[in-house]
């Protein structure tokens, strides 16, 4: 693997956002770890002001891997070698609330987990004991300083949503509507398959993490409305993603100045007192 270059600040793609093409590309690379290998290419790209972002698309270039078989924990090693402290992760999600409508953005500040137990969500296990608060699953400070900036959405028409509730199902098929109501008396703002493991596995490794959702669909509750297929959702991704991009290249000097002003510190030593298993 490279070592340790600096970049700072990662992004991960979800289905619809394979590449930032706008955006000059000056390494790429396929780093094997002891996880195997990341969903594809991890390329990093510099924008015309200078700043340089880690770039990787979660389900790999071409949507390769459903979200059960996504290498999250490779992903997120190789990621955390290069120097990667935060990552803004972008995905699709199916509204749960009227008022979340298709083409808006999401900030989630909780999740609930309805994956089957089948994906890979932790680094320690095999001798190696540890247990970290997830009481918070996202990183406010991040979440904030990206609010900050709503009005790049608010311009072409779309809302961005703070303080919401995720559900994360394991798929690959959507949700019953039995399902989808159920999700809706839980307080579930917004659906989707992508949250869980990432979110766990950034906060073990001690990567300030937040989603970014992007609502692409009303799921299947709401009548009146069709219930949601794969090319309702790319239609709108196809739509949003320049938007996607337009709100990362606008939070991006603040970003970095709050990482040089140390607003991520707190995170750090987030794992310390998790390891049950003895040093010696
Ligand atoms: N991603 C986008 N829309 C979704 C939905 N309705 N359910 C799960 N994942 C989604």
């Amino acid at each position: 693997m490279a070592g340790n270059n600096g970049i700072r600040i990662g992004v991960i793609g979800g289905s619809g956002l394979y590449e930032f093409d706008n955006l000059k590309v000056i390494q790429r690379s396929f780093p094997e770890t002891p996880w195997g290998y990341p969903s594809g290419e991890i390329v990093i790209v510099q924008d015309p002001r200078g700043f340089k972002i880690a770039f990787l698309a979660r389900h790999g270039k071409g949507h390769l891997y459903n979200p059960s078989e996504i290498p999250s924990r490779a992903n997120i090693a190789a990621l955390k070698h290069i120097g990667v402290e935060v990552i803004i992760a972008f995905s699709a999600v199916g509204s749960l609330r009227e008022e979340i409508k298709p083409k808006d953005f999401v900030l989630p500040d909780q999740i609930i987990d309805r994956t089957k137990g089948i994906r890979h969500s932790t680094f320690f296990e095999n001798g190696l004991a540890a247990h970290v608060s997830f009481a918070d699953p996202f990183n406010q400070t991040l979440s904030d300083l990206i609010y900050r900036h709503k009005s790049v959405l608010e311009k072409e028409g779309s809302t961005l949503h703070q303080e919401k509730t995720l559900v994360c199902i394991e798929g690959p098929a959507f949700s019953t509507r039995a399902e989808s109501k159920l999700y809706r008396s839980w307080d579930c703002d917004v659906v989707n398959m992508s949250a869980i493991p990432e979110a766990k596995l950034a906060k073990e490794l001690e990567i300030a993490y937040q989603m970014v959702c992007m609502s692409t669909d009303y799921d299947c509750w709401k009548q009146g409305e069709e219930d949601v297929t794969v090319d309702a959702v790319m239609n709108v991704m196809l739509q949003n993603s320049a938007q996607a991009k337009r709100l990362l290249e606008t939070i991006l000097p603040d970003l970095e100045q709050a990482l040089n002003d140390g607003k991520f510190e707190s995170i750090k030593g987030n794992a310390s007192y998790s390891f049950v298993t003895s040093k010696e």
